[in-house]
């Protein structure tokens, strides 16, 4: 079979497969035992930046379930690392930069990089996972999009109510439209760089861009993104991500994305419907959902699909990253009811 043919790029396309594609955001990760083992010998940065490790990890998932995708094991704050900011991953805590942004001086000592020179360990990891799934199933790559960056790069790590981040915003946005026009050369050389290695979609993460209301996405967001998801090789199916984003999708449509990623929040059917029949979407269980036993994920995963309908350009997935503790026995009930249930051959 063409490469272009596996369903999840067909879907990404809106054509018509044979049951819906899925496959989960955080796929590999703490939840899985085999994750959890290689992490005992390295920290996650250098997980991250080990091609070998990276590989298998981000070939565990696939080899255990038969999901519709492998996404690259990486980081959304790999790219900031060689700008000088000062990267670290703290045990629990999740990321912090030592270095955050707070002023124009700050974003014009930000080190200009070369992605493409800066992360060589994210591209050979993508030539050694494409070697080894052999066309069974597409390689998403993916980057963080220039907000929700932006908003580690200010913040200094994780944030509630982005506080610092819409302060350079609205009290020096030249300083903002600086620090965003950096952000979009250089995730672009970064996704780019990963196209080449062999990544055959790509998701774009703007996690947290639902802290902002719709004109402040138009105003400081929606043009970078334009210019990300333009700046990118052609024939590459981009995907759009963001949580919190019902205020904002037809906006996020605007900058761009063969496929809108929605989060759990919003009923996949309406959200299809404000957004027409020229793009596909992504979602959107709600992963908390696995917490619950295999009969009540399933009426969940039936509610959805009969949102979708039997539409052409439906990948199933979470409304956002499988959570650490979610049961692994879970994670593959969910993957075969997906199948099973929307199966055009079998009982619908
Ligand atoms: O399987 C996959 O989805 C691929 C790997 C992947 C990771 N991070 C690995 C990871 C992907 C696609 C990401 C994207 C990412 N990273 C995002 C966007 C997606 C999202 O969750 O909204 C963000 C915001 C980050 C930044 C980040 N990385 C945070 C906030 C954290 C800490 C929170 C947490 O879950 O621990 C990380 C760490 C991280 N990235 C882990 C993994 C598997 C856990 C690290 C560990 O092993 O301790």
């Amino acid at each position: 079979m063409p490469i272009g043919d596996l369903p999840l790029l067909r879907a990404a396309r809106r054509e018509a497969t044979d049951f819906t594609p899925v496959w989960l955001m955080r796929q590999a990760g703490r939840y899985l035992p085999e994750y959890r083992a290689l992490r005992e010998r390295y920290k996650f940065l250098d997980l991250c930046k080990s091609p070998d490790a990276a590989a298998t990890v981000t070939l565990q998932p696939v080899k255990r379930f038969p999901l519709d995708a492998a996404i690259l094991f990486a980081d959304i704050l790999l790219v900031v690392e060689p700008m000088g900011v000062g990267l670290e991953f703290a045990r629990g805590d999740g990321p912090v930069i030592h270095t955050p942004l707070r002023s124009r001086g700050d974003v014009e000592r930000l080190a200009r990089i070369d992605a493409r020179d800066a992360l060589p360990f994210v591209f050979e990891t993508v030539r050694i996972v494409r070697r080894e799934l052999d066309r069974r199933v597409p390689l998403i790559g993916f980057a963080g999009a220039p907000f929700t960056v932006a908003s580690y790069l200010v913040e200094g790590g994780a944030s509630r109510d982005y506080l610092e981040t819409k302060t350079l915003m609205y009290r020096d946005p030249v300083a903002w439209h600086a620090l965003m026009g950096v952000l979009v050369g250089v995730t672009a050389d970064y996704l780019n760089g990963q196209i080449e290695a062999g990544v055959q979609a790509v998701q774009l993460f703007d996690s947290w861009v639902g802290a902002l209301s719709a004109d402040d996405y138009r105003t400081f967001v929606l043009p970078y993104s334009r210019a990300l998801i333009r700046a990118l090789a052609p024939g590459i199916p981009v995907i759009h991500f963001g949580t919190g984003t019902a205020a904002l999708l037809p906006s996020m449509q605007e900058a761009g994305g063969d496929v809108i990623g929605l989060d759990w929040r919003v009923d996949l059917g309406q959200a299809w419907a404000r957004l027409g029949p020229d793009v596909a979407v992504q979602g959107n269980l709600d992963p908390a959902v696995l917490m619950a036993d295999p009969d009540q994920i399933r009426l969940r995963v039936r509610a959805i699909l009969a949102r979708a309908a039997g539409r052409p350009g439906h990948i199933f997935n979470l409304g956002h990253g499988v959570l650490q503790h979610t049961p692994v026995d879970h994670v593959a009930a969910l993957i075969d009811m997906v199948h099973e249930l929307s199966s055009k051959s079998g009982e619908r």
